[in-house]
């Protein structure tokens, strides 16, 4: 065989073969070589033009294991009958069963030689052979497929394909003979066009390699979009497609008042513990804030009530709004731009109507667990609009949630500092049999509108929801884990799929 052998050798034996006769057959000239040998040497010295070849299809009829057992110890029937006739007075089942050793061959054998009346039956139940000699057509058959690996003869082929005998294999040699460019050496061939080369002149003289313009190049590890950016993507589609603007969302890091104290979340509000707020150690606090009278509303609205707001009646710290903590919700961001649309101005002089969408990072210190990660995704949506009313906004999360093939929503009271009323939106998950939350929503309350100086009319719909939970559901995730963080697999988030959330 040619292990061993590079197809540099294999090359060169070619050309050297081809010296003494061309054309010549490689299933003749190199019986022993693979295709994968032959190919690489061919394709080499085809690229020079020393050599032309031309392929050769061919099926080949390859012996099954069973097959060549028969070309070595005769076919079943065969078998059968050569034990029947040295056993004078013939033999019961057990007895030729032993003497032949294989239950299979036997049973087979046996079928077969009774169907060729090679051997028959006594009247005392034992078999017996009919014959003085047999020929045993399918041990001679076999041989000759052995030898010449073809059948002329199809009928037999198919019957000896359907006994799982014999399969056909594609074999593909070569015709191959001189060209142009022949020898008995094949010359050395630069790749690259070297500065040195230009200056010593010697590129004039040197035989440069053909661009193989038919290779398949490396693999490329090109880059990937992570199923979270592409199920944001779609998300973000949504939005746009039903008139929404979006909100900036780069600052990871927020003061409380924007936070928590701006919607309206007492200063005492266990959300704002260190058990589930990361706050930062350095700078531990933001600068004064610009717009002192807005931050004396929201005072005043904390401390004693403003807008017709009792208030929560306790000391409102200004220290407290200024701690800078990593934004536990988007919903910081929302309140940024109510604030700014306050001193926008609308044809007629008020704030106009406006649709706003954020999708971005948001931090709480949880426990890490199978659903849990310390940072996840918020999609959060608001809408301002004078006259705006309950029953309107289930009206729009039906048609939000249906543009994701999410339909028949149930709504359940909720508590949010800063909305009121406020609904957990539900949704009937059939994999799981049962209702699910799938997001929170509510109408921004007046505490947290009128300090802005959004005027009384305006009313606000908010509503938010994770992005991981989608996602996991259209990805079959079911740990966080190999979602996001240090343990994702990078093959996965190289190889999935676009995301289409099943919109109607
Ligand atoms: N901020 C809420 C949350 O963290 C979602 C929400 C946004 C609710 C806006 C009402 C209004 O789940």
């Amino acid at each position: 065989a040619l292990s061993g052998a590079t197809s540099g050798d294999l090359a060169v034996r070619i050309l050297h073969a081809l010296d003494k006769s061309s054309p010549l057959l490689s299933a003749e000239a190199f019986p022993d070589a693979t295709f994968a040998q032959l190919k690489s040497a061919v394709d080499r010295l085809a690229s020079r033009d020393m050599v032309r070849y031309d392929p050769i299809e061919r099926d080949e009829a390859i012996l099954e294991p069973e097959a060549e057992e028969i070309v070595a110890n005769g076919s079943h029937e065969a078998r059968v009958f050569e034990a029947l006739r040295q056993a004078v007075e013939g033999l019961t089942v057990q007895e030729l069963e032993k003497a032949i050793g294989d239950k299979n061959v036997t049973k087979v054998g046996q079928g077969k030689a009774f169907k060729e009346k090679w051997i028959s039956k006594t009247s005392d139940g034992k078999l017996k052979a009919q014959r003085h000699s047999i020929e045993d057509v399918t041990q001679r058959v076999l041989q000759d497929i052995q030898k010449t690996r073809t059948c002329s003869d199809s009928k037999t082929l198919a019957d000896l394909k359907k006994r799982k005998l014999v399969r056909m294999q594609r074999i593909i040699t070569f015709k191959i003979q001189k060209g142009e460019k022949f020898a008995l050496e094949i010359p050395e061939e630069a790749t690259d066009l070297t500065a040195d080369m230009l200056a010593s002149g010697a590129w004039r003289t040197t035989t440069f390699k053909p661009y193989n313009f038919r290779a398949l190049g490396a693999d490329q590890q090109s880059g990937a979009l992570h199923p979270l950016n592409k199920v944001r993507a779609e998300f973000r589609q949504i939005f746009f497609d039903m008139g929404f603007t979006e909100m900036p969302t780069g600052k990871y890091v927020e003061t409380g008042f924007w936070n928590f104290d701006a919607l309206f979340v007492p200063q005492q509000h266990p959300a704002r513990d260190l058990q589930d707020t990361f706050y930062i150690s350095d700078p531990k606090v933001a600068d004064p804030p610009q717009d002192k009278a807005y931050w004396e509303n929201i005072k005043a609205v904390h401390e004693n009530g403003k807008y017709g707001s009792i208030g929560y009646r306790y000391p409102w710290s200004s220290d407290e709004s200024l701690r800078l903590v990593l934004r536990t919700h988007t919903t910081s961001v929302s309140a940024n731009l109510m604030y700014k649309l306050a001193s926008m101005k609308g044809p007629d002089g008020r704030p106009p109507p406006a649709r706003l969408f954020s999708i971005d990072r948001v931090f709480r210190n949880e426990t890490v667990d199978a659903t849990h990660l310390a940072e996840f995704h918020q999609v959060e949506g608001v809408i301002a609009d004078y006259g705006l009313t309950l029953g309107g906004l289930m009206e729009f999360m039906e048609t939000f949630f249906g543009k994701m093939g999410i339909t028949d929503l149930k709504f359940k009271p909720a508590y949010n500092p800063y909305t009121e009323p406020s609904m957990e939106i539900f949704s009937y998950h059939k994999g799981l049999g049962k209702l699910v939350e799938i997001g929170n929503s509510g109408m921004f309350r007046p505490e947290v509108l009128e300090p802005m100086g959004l005027p009384k009319d305006l009313r606000v719909y908010g509503w938010g929801l994770s992005l991981e939970r989608p996602t996991m559901i259209k990805y079959g995730i079911s740990n966080i884990r190999e979602l996001l963080g240090h343990k994702v697999d990078l093959q996965f988030v190289r190889i999935n799929p676009a995301v289409r959330l099943d919109k109607p």
